[in-house]
């Protein structure tokens, strides 16, 4: 068992995901969970994750010291790191700025947790303190350009500090140094996995659902695709699935989707068209907020109409969602996340109906959802859209929402995508869309004067959505790009690209 401390969810969260992948039981127990309740696990090692404080910051969250007496191996991981350097005589300095980002690591010392590693490696960062002065009996490991004590060790202790984040794809190497760190270092014992994911999904709702009937919602994205499709395996057409479309998705989305299911044997499948609905709902609107409060009213309204026509044909026993692992971390719910919209507990008619929930992919992370889809043979163009949020394209538009600006936005969309798709940079992003910026500005067009709206171009990498760093695509693609919307989107005679990182900006515009 490896105790992973949890200073921050996300971090945490995808650093026990990368443990149990590698073959090891881990379990996140509190930052401050006192060391007779860790003991009780036996663990062979203790990783003290990443998360947003400062050890500086009053009543900052500190692990139970005595968990560096135990003699068991620790495993610092960026404020990890930190408050280990600081519980144990070191010195931490107040970052002026945060930083964020991939960048090249100098190793000093091939060993440790550094035995696979290269001289250099390419590592991901995300932070704003440092150590400066390390804790005697420790020696630095490596350093980077602006960090000197980027990692540390104290090899007699077992005990590891790193600033970076190995758990991210980012860090290139991530998951050898954590593989390590469990069977070399911890000597953790592997398990043996059995069964695959998908089958063991499919089984499990058959057993739940028996000969009932469930109701799901599509929402164009990749969850909620995947999710119907396991839940269509294992029953069949007791499966009811309802997309609205709000006219508020991407280019071709609906039509692709809803071809997909319907050619894959989906033969309850109702797509609703909407979008007149919205529209009207959504005229002379201009807050942010209220945008997203009418959508999710909308929405609601809509598909809770849906639901009840099903009901007059059949007993439906259970509403399906396609809420995965990072939409049931509390700290990610707050405000606009995913978590609100994709999750249907606030339909008033479920509850007033008795629904029971089917979360069939709740357990899986999203990289885990694409490999369940393409297990179950979606599409990989399907399965790789970038994250996609619940109001759709109406938080892409800053102020109000027309007809004609969701008409040009959407063509500018799948401009920028289909570039960044042949030039094989797409799936390098985190996520990348265009946004439709309300001013009009001045330009000439062929010997005329134009008079039109501005598109902005954001595209980020990131590993939770929590911060995000903006992506450096190649100027000569930038370009590229720029030319095609001008070209072959009507209504747009500027481009610009957004390169703020979040934070202080966030990913979306509204
Ligand atoms: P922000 O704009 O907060 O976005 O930096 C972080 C991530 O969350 C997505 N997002 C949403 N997803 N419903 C969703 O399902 C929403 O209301 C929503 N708002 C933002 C956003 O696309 C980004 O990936």
């Amino acid at each position: 068992m490896i105790i992973i401390l949890n200073f921050g969810s996300q971090s945490a969260h995808l650093i026990a995901r990368r443990v149990r992948d590698l073959g090891a039981k881990a379990e996140i127990l509190s930052f401050d969970t006192p060391t007779p309740e860790i003991l009780k696990s036996r663990p062979a090692g203790i990783i003290l994750s990443g998360g947003p404080a400062s050890v500086f910051k009053k009543n900052s969250p500190r692990p139970d010291k005595k968990i560096f007496t135990l003699g068991i191996p620790i495993l610092g991981i960026c404020y990890g790191h930190q408050v280990m350097a600081h519980m144990l005589g070191g010195k931490v300095t107040k970052g002026k700025h945060r930083e964020f980002g991939k960048e090249v690591l100098k190793i000093k010392s091939q060993s440790g947790v550094f035995q696979s590693f290269s001289q250099k490696e390419i590592v991901w960062f995300s932070h704003g303190d440092q150590v400066t002065r390390l804790p005697s009996g420790f020696k630095a490991t490596a350093s980077t350009v602006g960090c000197k004590y980027a990692a540390f060790s104290n090899s007699k202790r077992n005990f590891f500090g790193i600033q970076f984040h190995p758990e991210v794809t980012h860090t290139q190497h991530g998951r050898k140094l954590l593989e390590d760190f469990l069977f070399s270092i911890c000597k953790a014992k592997k398990n043996e996995k059995n069964g695959s994911v998908t089958e063991t999904i499919i089984a499990d709702v058959k057993n739940e659902v028996g000969n009932e009937h469930v109701v799901v919602g599509i929402s164009g994205g990749v969850d909620s695709l995947v999710a119907a499709t396991l839940i269509h395996r294992a029953i069949g057409n007791h499966l009811h699935a309802v997309f609205v479309d709000t006219g508020l998705l991407r280019k071709g989305e609906v039509k692709q989707v809803s071809s997909y299911l319907r050619k894959h044997g989906f033969k309850k499948l109702h797509v609703i068209d909407a979008r007149q609905f919205f529209l009207k709902r959504l005229r002379g609107i201009t807050d942010p907020e209220e945008k997203r409060k009418i959508i999710g009213h909308s929405f609601i309204e809509v598909f809770e109409k849906a639901i009840k026509n099903e009901l007059k044909k059949h007993a439906v026993t259970y509403l399906a969602q396609g809420t995965i692992f990072p939409d049931r971390i509390e700290s990610a719910s707050t405000s606009k996340t995913a978590v609100k919209i994709k999750s249907h507990h606030n339909l008033t008619l479920p509850k007033k109906m008795g629904f029971k929930i089917l979360e069939p992919i709740k357990d899986l992370y999203k990289d885990e959802v694409r490999r369940v889809g393409l297990t179950l043979g979606l599409p990989r163009e399907l399965l790789w859209r970038h994250p996609f949020p619940g109001p759709g394209l109406a938080v892409r538009i800053i102020g109000e929402i027309t007809e004609e600006r969701l008409q040009i936005l959407r063509e500018a969309d799948a401009v920028f995508t289909k570039e960044l798709k042949k030039a094989g940079e797409y799936e390098k992003i985190w996520q990348a869309f265009a946004a439709l910026l309300p001013v009009k500005v001045v330009g000439v067009m062929g010997d005329g004067r134009s008079y039109e709206y501005i598109i902005a171009l954001r595209a980020v990498d990131s590993v939770d959505g929590m911060s995000a760093d903006w992506h450096k695509i190649p100027n000569k693609l930038l370009e590229k790009i720029s030319s095609a919307i001008i070209g072959k989107v009507r209504g747009v005679n500027r481009v610009l690209y957004d390169i703020t990182q979040k934070p202080p900006a966030t990913i979306e515009y509204e």
